[in-house]
């Protein structure tokens, strides 16, 4: 499909994405870089990272990519900062890392619930912190009036109830959560954009082969 946008619309920008090295967050990436984005990547796999930077450098596009876990605060230091002394800034962070599997409450662990918060909601909190000193307006390599942006990838399934979601729906209503509480202290104070999106299933994302893998045949959701 061709762009609506400019095709050099992120010129001179730089963008970090957790969970960009597959699905959705790698799509992403690649957009950004087709439209002149230099683009860091933070995956937990390496082989995915690595395959991602492979690809994307293929097409041109400078990127980076960084092995991290968004639950562990000192990786999320250390990608933000690595990343900064990559490109020399932050312009943008995509917070699409995410975990999922499908399990009935009743079946579903605390552990369980808990790992899933950790990753989508308490991740992404992490990494918007991390990132702040960098996004604000006045941060290294911006102008004192304007701030970066941030984009936190949600579901729509926590708008009513999904089967087997309980954890994933508790996880991205906090996300979405966050997005308008940051928008609100981070944007008025700093001038950090902060928003959200909220996809439908995505054929041939890991989300849609797990939660449906006969999606092509059946209406889910
Ligand atoms: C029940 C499970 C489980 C399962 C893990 N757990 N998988 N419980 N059914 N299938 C429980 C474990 O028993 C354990 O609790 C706890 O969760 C932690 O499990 P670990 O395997 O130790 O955790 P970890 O190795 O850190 O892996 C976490 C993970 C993650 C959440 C399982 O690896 C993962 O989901 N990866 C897939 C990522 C993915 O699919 N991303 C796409 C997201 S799509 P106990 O009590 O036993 O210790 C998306 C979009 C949704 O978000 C909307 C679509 C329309």
């Amino acid at each position: 499909m061709e762009s609506p946008f400019k095709v050099d619309i992120l010129k001179g920008k730089v963008a970090l994405l957790t969970g960009g090295g597959s699905g959705i967050g790698f799509e992403i990436s690649t957009q950004f870089g087709n439209h002149g984005a230099s683009v860091a990547i933070m995956g937990r796999r390496k082989n995915v990272v690595d395959r991602a930077i492979s690809v994307l450098q293929s097409l041109g596009i400078p990127a980076v990519g960084f092995e991290g876990d968004v639950r562990k605060r000192e990786d999320a230091k250390r990608v933000v900062k690595e990343t900064v002394k990559h490109f020399g800034k932050l312009d943008i962070l995509v917070n699409a890392a995410a975990g999922n599997f499908l399990v009935s409450a009743e079946d579903l662990s605390s552990n369980g619930f808990k790992t899933v918060i950790d990753i989508d909601a308490v991740g992404t909190f992490t990494m918007c912190h991390e990132a702040l000193e960098y996004l604000k307006k006045g941060g290294p390599g911006r102008s004192s009036s304007t701030g970066g942006f941030i984009l936190n990838i949600s579901a729509t399934l926590h708008y009513t109830a999904s089967w087997y979601q309980i954890h994933v729906s508790a996880a991205k209503a906090a996300v979405d959560a966050l997005t308008r509480n940051l928008a609100l202290e981070w944007g008025t104070d700093y001038d950090i954009r902060v928003n959200g999106i909220a996809p439908g299933p995505i054929e041939d994302t890991a989300g849609m082969s797990k939660l449906a893998p006969h999606a092509r045949e059946k209406i889910f959701f």
